[in-house]
C-alpha cells in the first residue's frame, strides 16, 4: 500500500539485544511517526535507545516485532532492489564527523560515492557536487580536499552535504551536534534548519540536548528504557510535560524552566 506524502512511521517496534535471560530489550513496542515535512525530536538519557531506532529504520539492527513504513509502504517487505531505492529515501547524518568521512578521500570522492557508489566517479557528477558543497557553503574547491584539511564544523557540513545529495526525503540526525563546540554547534543547526524548510525534510532529530531539541522540532517523542513515555508537540512537551521523566529531563537543563 503506497499513498501520498505520510511520511515515516514506526509501529509497535520491538529489538532486542542477545537471547534468554540475558537479552537486552532496546526498544519495546515503540511508535513514533513524523509527517511528511515535519521534525521530531528524539530524547532521553544515554542507552535509552535512541540509536537503535535510527539503526532498526535503516535496518542496520534486527527487528524482533513491529514495522517501519515511509509513505505507507512497509520497509521489511521490500525486496533488494526495493530495499535500495529506500535506502536513498532516507538518509543518516552520523554523530562523529572525525571518524565519519574516509580520510583517504577527497570531499569530492566522497559525495561522488554517495551518488554512485559503484563508480563513484568525480568528473561525472562535478556540477551537483560543486552544487551540494555550495549549499552548505563550502567553496568549490572543497572537492579536491581531504578531511583533515577542515575543521569539526566544515567536517560537519560535508557530512550533511553528502546525506542531501542524493535528494532524500527522510533525514535521520543522530547527535549530529555533541562533537562540536558550541559556537559551531548553533552554526551547523542553523544550516540544518535552513536545508529542511528549503528541501521540505521530513526529519527525526536526536539529541540528548533538549534545548537542541526544542529548537530544531515540531514535535518530540521522549524514550526511556526501550519505551516511549511521552510525546506530543514540542511547546505542550516543553511546558507540560505529563511524565515525571521528562519532568526529571526538563529539570537536568540549566536555564530551562
Ligand atoms: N549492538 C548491540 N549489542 C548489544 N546491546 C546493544 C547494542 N547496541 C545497543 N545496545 C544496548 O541497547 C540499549 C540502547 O542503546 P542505544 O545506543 O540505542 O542508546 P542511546 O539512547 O542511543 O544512548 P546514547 O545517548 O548514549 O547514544 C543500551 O542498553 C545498549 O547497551
Ligand atoms: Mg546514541
Amino acid at each position: 500500500m503506497s499513498g501520498p506524502a505520510e511520511g515515516l512511521a514506526v509501529d509497535g517496534l520491538t529489538v532486542r539485544f542477545g537471547r534468554g535471560v540475558g537479552a537486552t530489550v532496546a526498544l519495546d513496542n515503540v511508535s513514533v511517526t513524523v509527517p511528511a515535512g515535519h521534525t521530531v525530536g528524539l530524547v532521553g538519557e544515554s542507552g535509552s535507545g535512541k540509536s537503535t531506532l535510527a539503526k532498526a529504520i535503516l535496518g542496520i539492527v534486527p527487528i524482533a516485532a513491529g514495522r517501519v513504513r515511509l509513505d505507507g509502504t512497509e520497509v521489511s517487505g521490500l525486496g533488494h532492489r526495493q530495499r535500495h531505492a529506500f535506502l536513498r529515501r532516507v538518509q543518516m547524518i552520523p554523530q562523529d564527523p572525525y571518524s565519519s568521512l574516509n580520510p583517504r578521500r577527497t570531499v569530492g570522492q566522497t559525495l561522488a560515492e554517495a551518488l554512485d557508489p559503484v563508480r563513484a566517479r568525480v568528473r561525472s557528477h562535478r556540477a551537483e557536487i560543486e552544487a551540494a558543497l555550495a549549499e552548505v557553503a563550502l567553496p568549490g574547491e572543497a572537492i579536491d580536499r581531504y578531511p583533515h584539511e577542515f575543521s569539526g564544523g566544515q567536517r560537519q557540513r560535508i557530512a550533511i552535504a553528502r546525506a542531501l545529495i542524493t535528494r532524500p526525503e527522510v533525514v535521520i540526525a543522530d547527535e549530529i551536534t555533541s562533537a562540536l563546540d558550541v559556537s559551531v554547534q548553533a552554526e551547523v543547526l542553523r544550516l540544518l534548519g535552513r536545508l529542511r524548510h528549503e528541501l521540505n525534510l521530513t526529519m527525526l532529530f536526536i539529541s540528548h540536548n533538549l534545548a537542541v531539541v526544542e529548537q530544531v522540532s515540531d514535535e518530540v517523542v521522549v524514550l526511556y528504557h526501550g519505551e516511549v513515555v511521552e510525546s506530543g508537540a514540542v511547546g505542550d512537551v516543553f511546558t507540560r510535560p505529563a511524565s515525571d521523566y521528562t519532568r526529571t529531563l526538563l529539570a537536568a537543563v540549566p536555564g530551562q524552566r
